[in-house]
């Protein structure tokens, strides 16, 4: 069954992405919107791939993180094999970090090991080659690779310490992005203090001017390379941004809207929550949208949501606590105390979707602790709040956290999607504008793509095939 069916879906995902455009034009009185995911090098390590992300539902990738070399002003993988190098399967059976079509019951291990032993299993070279597969299988993807990361104020101050130094990494961030067939660059400086917003008002400017020159060599139309750059949530953070300058080269801000609370707060608290609360804590994604939406254009702005929660020994929300929750079978670092959202909420532990926070929590029945993260309910929520106010769309830090199995019905992003109207209400890039990596160094991504050549055919299969991931799992 598995051997006529596969063909079947991977060209039917072939066709999805080409006529997205044509659905666009069909019904473009409607705003679109960007559906995102950091997807990290290191969660490789966990047996989820690029290709476990349900390349239906999402717009554009960020590849984390290229990190600053500052010997050369350029960048390295923090592993380079497994980035570029590896054996990946594009097919595999961890049902773990499975994606939507991939249920238990289409890919538990023994099914899939006997239906794969008749197949022949298609490999990418490197998790950047399955990235490239990828956006053959869905034109229009969208892959920027993310620079910096985590405590990386320091190696960008660095980095542009000089008008000379700033070109040279500016220029090798485009080389880089270009060689590996990207089609953008996601810069994540955190974060500038005071004395460095200048020097990233200056990258920004010398890295957009770099994108154009490139597009000018590479044939393809201004402003088609992205240049995202992530924000903190903390409005004192935020003052120190030049966006009158930024706000001209970047195509989007990517809104961190999380980490509010965690071990370093003096209490337990939401770390996500949309509105801001009583308690101590004036934080809020709110506060921090409606002062940007003074400041840029609000179809810049993509909202951040975590797909983990954070955890607290503690009795509840505005409450002393002592540590990480006690969660049997998950183990976190006590200066985090993360919890990965496909494991919310935990067992024996009850999950309250608060409102009026725009935030949910799970708490212990037996009084172990509690869990602050977004549920699909906070998700919807916060998809509405993305509709009304004609923001640009969403992004999850990161890809592996979410709980994709269709049977379960809890991923956040799907709940997104269908909050938003479907997907039809997706922004799908131009799949014409695609960088074909073969400009920049010979080389062409392994592609398995059918051919589709009629728009109506197009329209059909792409409709047809949103659901067919779900039919396909009632079916085997
Ligand atoms: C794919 O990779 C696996 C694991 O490295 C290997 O055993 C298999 O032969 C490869 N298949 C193909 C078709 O290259
Ligand atoms: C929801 O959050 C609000 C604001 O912080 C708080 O007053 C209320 O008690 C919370 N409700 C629940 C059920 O947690
Ligand atoms: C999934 O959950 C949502 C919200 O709870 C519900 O509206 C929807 O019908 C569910 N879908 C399926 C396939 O059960």
């Amino acid at each position: 069954m598995l051997s006529k069916v596969l063909p079947v879906l991977l060209s039917f995902c072939a066709c999805y992405g080409g006529p997205a455009s044509d659905l666009e034009t069909a019904t473009n009185d409607h705003p679109t919107f960007v559906t995102a995911l950091y997807y990290t090098e290191w969660s490789f390590y966990n047996k989820h791939y690029p290709i476990d992300i349900p390349l239906s539902h999402i717009t554009n990738i960020y590849y984390a993180f290229a990190k600053i070399d500052l010997k050369s002003e350029g960048t390295y993988w923090g592993d380079e094999n497994i980035a570029l190098e590896e054996t990946i399967p594009l097919i595999h059976e961890d049902t773990m970090s499975s994606f939507g079509a991939r249920d238990e019951n289409l890919y538990s291990y023994d099914y899939a090991k006997t239906s794969f032993e008749a197949e022949s299993i298609v490999n990418s070279t490197g998790l950047i080659g399955q990235l490239l597969q990828m956006k053959e299988l869905k034109k229009g993807l969208k892959v920027s690779l993310a620079i910096g990361g985590e405590n990386t104020n320091h190696v960008f101050e660095e980095a542009t310490s000089s008008e000379r130094k700033t070109e040279r990494f500016c220029q090798n961030l485009v080389n880089t992005m270009r060689k590996h067939g990207f089609d953008g660059i996601d810069i994540d400086w955190e974060f500038p203090d005071p004395k460095s917003a200048l020097k990233l008002s200056n990258l920004i400017k010398i890295l957009k001017d770099k994108l154009s020159s490139a597009e000018i060599e590479d044939g393809m139309l201004p402003n088609t390379y992205l240049l995202s750059l992530a924000l903190p949530l903390d409005v004192s953070s935020l003052k120190t941004y030049q966006f009158e300058t930024l706000r001209s080269y970047v195509t989007y801000f990517n809104l961190m809207g999380y980490d509010i609370s965690g071990p370093w707060s003096e209490l337990a608290n939401y770390h996500s929550n949309l509105y801001s609360l009583e308690t101590k804590s004036v934080s809020s994604v709110d506060y921090s949208v409606q002062y940007l939406l003074d400041k840029i254009d609000k179809t810049q702005l993509i909202l951040g949501m975590p797909n983990y929660g954070r955890s607290f020994e503690g009795m509840g929300a505005g409450l002393p606590f002592r540590g990480c929750a006690n969660i049997p079978g998950i183990k976190q670092e006590q200066n985090q105390c993360i919890v990965n959202y496909h494991n919310l909420p935990p067992k024996d532990y009850t999950e309250v979707h608060n409102y009026t926070a725009g935030s949910s929590y799970a708490y212990s029945n037996k009084g172990l602790g509690i869990v602050f993260y977004d549920s699909p309910q906070a998700v919807r929520q916060k998809a509405n709040y993305v509709k009304d106010l004609g923001l640009a769309g969403g992004f999850w830090w990161d890809s592996y956290g979410d709980n994709y199995r269709v049977k379960e019905n809890r991923s956040l992003l799907y709940s997104f999607v269908d909050e938003l109207g479907g997907l039809h209400m997706l922004k799908m890039g131009d799949p014409s504008s695609n960088f074909r990596p073969e400009q920049a160094d010979g080389t062409i991504a392994s592609s398995y793509a059918t051919h589709c050549s009629s728009p109506d055919l197009q329209i059909f299969l792409s409709i047809v095939s949103s659901w067919f991931f779900f039919f396909l799992v009632f079916m085997l």
